[in-house]
């Protein structure tokens, strides 16, 4: 955990550059990764075509510790993405990083949201106002800080405060430390104003997020993490509080291949005897007597990211999950009566992902809802919004998008949407000043530029919407921006 991130090729280097080129199943651009004096980096390239679009990207940080993948993140003036390329250490090859390969051109424009460092960094420094600017270096510590778990160690020296002991806190608080980055459920839900928090190490998760899971008894929930897994397990519902992560687990190190089976026995027979287990001597001393071996396999997944590898449900003998249904209510993880804001915000963000109507037309009236009763924070209000602007309902998604810009003028997507608007009425200017404001938050929409160059243009200023084009390819490169522009510019 400690070494879940840091900048690209420094600390122990597990990436090989033996197989360093991969190309997209379309077949329209290859990539090579490599590296110099400077760092790490990567090539895109479209073979065959007359006029070629190439360039290089520098890999600045990366994010896993590579036992089993590790992704990268580029930095365009102090704006982070994730890089179109990972390294996978089973194949020892570098390939896209997950979700990419669907994009048919170098795909440089997923931004870095405070998330991610989150789960992988300690003490992140980002720069308030912007969706993805960070202070460099974004982190003061690569992976995971001893803080997250123990508290500040500033209190601790100044005050003589004792830090705090995770397994010594109350049995939610306790388990908090540990879910506040391996509980995922299929999605989590930050209290307005909270999504660039920690957690504070003796706080309960539950006040910082709602995890939302889709509704079913435990052994029908969908894995996403190793909480959720754990949570299936015989084990863990006949012996409650007793068992947690740090049974079995020492955060501080990872037990050597060759004591593993040892290791976890012992971890076992902490609760069972010897004696509990029904199988048969020979087939137990055939696998050396290692309890994980048969009761907690590894599944053979084992080349992404995000995904549980050891089986934590801890059955007789392994089994499939079954697959819950994709309609199934969005239900909090640690149960109560969500709010209408948090769960409207489940059921859009989910079904946007996954294209699911009947969990938008839900999350339309629970956010009509919160606007109604005045919970709606301003990210509400922006997918309530845009949910008015699907239906043509031009005039309440206006006033939806007025209100949140209101409330909070750092979300690139109302401004995006305030600046069209004004486009629409023939108000050049004032677009031209709101997708201004969006790019300050997050230069890498494209599609606004273009949007831009031809407000630009319409207020007689070429020379800006050429540079506002440029501009574009920098995060495109394979961006054509529309014909009839280029031709008015005069190109
Ligand atoms: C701040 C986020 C964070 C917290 C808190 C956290 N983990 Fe992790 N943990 C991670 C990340 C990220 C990884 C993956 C590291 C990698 O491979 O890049 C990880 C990996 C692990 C691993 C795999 C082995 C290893 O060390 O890489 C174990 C086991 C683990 N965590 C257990 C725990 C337990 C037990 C707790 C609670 C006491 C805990 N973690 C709390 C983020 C966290
Ligand atoms: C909610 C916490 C959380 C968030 C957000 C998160 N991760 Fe992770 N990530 C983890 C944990 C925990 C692990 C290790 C265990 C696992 O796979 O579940 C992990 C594993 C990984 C790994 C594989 C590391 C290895 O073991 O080799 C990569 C790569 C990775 N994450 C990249 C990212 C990137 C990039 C982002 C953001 C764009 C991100 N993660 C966001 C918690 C998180
Ligand atoms: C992922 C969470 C996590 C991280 C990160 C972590 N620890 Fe711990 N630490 C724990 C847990 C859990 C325990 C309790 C172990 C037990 O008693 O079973 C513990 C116990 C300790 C103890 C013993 C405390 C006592 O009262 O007996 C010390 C000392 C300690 N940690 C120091 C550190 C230092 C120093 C770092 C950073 C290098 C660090 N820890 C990072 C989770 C963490
Ligand atoms: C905190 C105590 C605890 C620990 C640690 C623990 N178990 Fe269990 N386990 C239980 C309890 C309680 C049950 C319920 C049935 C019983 O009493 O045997 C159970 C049940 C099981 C079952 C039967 C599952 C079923 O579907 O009926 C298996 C198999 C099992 N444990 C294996 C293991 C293995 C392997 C380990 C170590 C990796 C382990 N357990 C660690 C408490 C524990
Ligand atoms: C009954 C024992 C047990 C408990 C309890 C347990 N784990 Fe594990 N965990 C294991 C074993 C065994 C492995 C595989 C270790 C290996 O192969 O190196 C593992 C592996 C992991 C890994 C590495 C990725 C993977 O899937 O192999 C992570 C991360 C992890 N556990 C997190 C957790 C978290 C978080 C909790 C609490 C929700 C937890 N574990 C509870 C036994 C346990
Ligand atoms: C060779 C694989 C193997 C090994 C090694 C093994 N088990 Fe089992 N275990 C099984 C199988 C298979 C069953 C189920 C047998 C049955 O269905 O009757 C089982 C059943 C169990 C049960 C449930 C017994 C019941 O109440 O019905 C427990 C508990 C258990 N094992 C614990 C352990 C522990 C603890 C260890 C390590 C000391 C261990 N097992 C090692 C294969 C194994």
């Amino acid at each position: 955990m400690a070494q879940s991130s840091g900048r690209a090729g420094t600390g122990e280097p597990k990436e090989r550059f033996d197989s360093p080129t991969f190309r997209g199943a379309r077949g329209s651009f290859a990539y090579t990764a490599g590296k110099d004096v400077t760092g790490y980096y990567f090539d895109f390239r479209q073979p065959g075509a007359k006029q070629p679009v190439e360039g290089r990207r520098q890999l600045d940080y990366f994010v896993g510790s590579g036992s089993a993948a590790r992704s990268y993140i580029l930095n365009t003036g102090g704006f982070l993405y994730e890089a179109p390329v990972a390294y996978y250490r089973k194949s020892e090859s570098w390939n896209f990083a997950p979700g990419v390969e669907i994009f048919n051109y170098p795909y440089l424009t997923r931004p870095i949201r405070p998330g991610c460092f989150l789960c992988h960094a300690s003490r992140i420094q980002r720069i308030s106002g912007t969706e993805n600017a960070y202070a460099s270096p974004p982190f003061l510590e690569g992976g995971v800080g001893c803080e997250r778990c123990h508290g500040p160690g500033s209190d601790h020296l100044a005050s003589g405060k004792p830090m705090v002991n995770p397994a010594k806190l109350p049995t939610m608080e306790r388990d908090s430390i540990c879910e506040q980055c391996h509980l995922s459920g299929e999605i989590r839900i930050a209290k307005p104003g909270k999504e660039d928090q920690p957690l504070p190490a003796g706080d309960r998760l539950m006040s910082l997020l709602t995890v939302f899971v889709r509704a079913g008894s435990p052994s029908e929930l969908r894995v996403t993490s190793h909480v959720e897994n754990l949570a299936q397990s015989e084990c863990k519902r006949r012996s409650g509080e007793k068992l947690w992560c740090g049974t079995c687990h020492d955060p501080h190190t990872v037990p050597a291949a060759s004591e593993k089976a040892a290791y976890y026995r012992d971890k076992c027979l902490s609760c069972h005897q010897t004696s509990s287990c029904t199988a048969s001597q020979s087939s137990r001393q055939a696998n050396n007597d290692s309890c994980i071996a048969c009761h907690m396999p590894r599944n053979p997944t084992a080349d992404i990211e995000h995904v549980v590898f050891t089986d934590h449900s801890i059955r007789r003998r392994p089994s499939r999950a079954p697959t819950p249904s994709a309609t199934a209510d969005l239900v909090p993880y640690f149960g109560g009566e969500p709010a209408a804001r948090d769960l409207g915000l489940a059921y859009a963000i989910i079904g946007s992902r996954e294209g699911n109507p009947t969990y938008t037309e839900r999350a339309f009236r629970l956010l009509q809802q919160a606007a109604a009763n005045s919970t709606a924070d301003a990210q509400a209000l922006a997918y309530l919004a845009q949910f008015y602007r699907d239906r043509k309902d031009d005039m309440r998604a206006l006033t939806a998008y007025e209100q949140a810009w209101r409330m909070d003028s750092t979300q690139a997507p109302v401004a995006a949407a305030l600046g069209a608007y004004r486009m629409q009425r023939g108000d050049y200017a004032g677009a031209i000043r709101f997708w201004d404001q969006a790019l300050a938050i997050n230069p890498a929409l494209v599609l606004v530029r273009a949007n831009l160059a031809e407000a630009l243009l319409r207020t007689g200023k070429p020379d800006e919407a050429r540079a506002a084009l440029q501009k574009a390819l920098e995060f495109n490169p394979a961006f054509q921006p529309p014909q009839d522009l280029v031709e008015r510019l005069g190109r």
